[in-house]
């Protein structure tokens, strides 16, 4: 075990930040176009909160929330680097991320559990929305 993780919201990320973060966006197959600091920092800029999750100085987990800033948000692009799994950066992300919204006023915090990470949603206290079903717009980027 290296030196414990940190959990940093950002609202800008530096250039090295930004290689980091998309190489963490490209293994999960989140992020399709140019590596590009700018477009980057519009996502986090668009969102409620970015985390980055920091061993030593180095990015190697994140998660985000979208939200209308008043009762809802959504949690969006949770993932640790496989290296780093299983040893609490994924619980320190969601829980940074609950409690951040929290604060801020917001009650109703829901997520689409992609890629069998429910189980691990389960553990951190989520239920299953019954009678619900994830869609998607026609032609949308996967
Ligand atoms: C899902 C993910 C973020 C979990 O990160 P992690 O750092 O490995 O998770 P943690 O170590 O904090 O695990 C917290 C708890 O969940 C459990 N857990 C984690 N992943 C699990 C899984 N796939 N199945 C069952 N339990 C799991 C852990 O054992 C741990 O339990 P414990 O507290 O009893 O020890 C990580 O596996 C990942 O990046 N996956 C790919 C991206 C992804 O699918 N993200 C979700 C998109 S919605």
């Amino acid at each position: 075990m290296g030196p414990a993780v940190k959990y940093r919201f950002i609202k800008k990320a530096t250039p090295a930040q930004a290689k980091e973060i998309i190489t963490l966006y490209r293994a999960q197959g989140w992020w399709d176009k140019k590596a590009s600091a700018a477009a980057l920092n519009r996502l986090i800029r668009g969102s409620h909160c970015f985390v980055a999750a920091e061993r030593d100085g180095k990015i190697i987990g994140m998660g985000r929330a979208i939200s209308d800033r008043a009762g809802d948000a959504y949690l969006q692009d949770v993932t640790v680097d496989p290296a780093e799994r299983g040893s609490g950066a994924g619980r320190g992300i969601v829980t940074a991320i609950e409690r951040r919204l929290k604060r801020d006023g917001i009650s109703w915090i829901a997520l689409i559990a992609q890629d069998n990470s429910e189980p691990f949603y389960l553990k951190l206290g989520f239920k299953t929305l019954r009678r619900a079903r994830p869609m998607l717009a026609g032609n949308t980027y996967v």
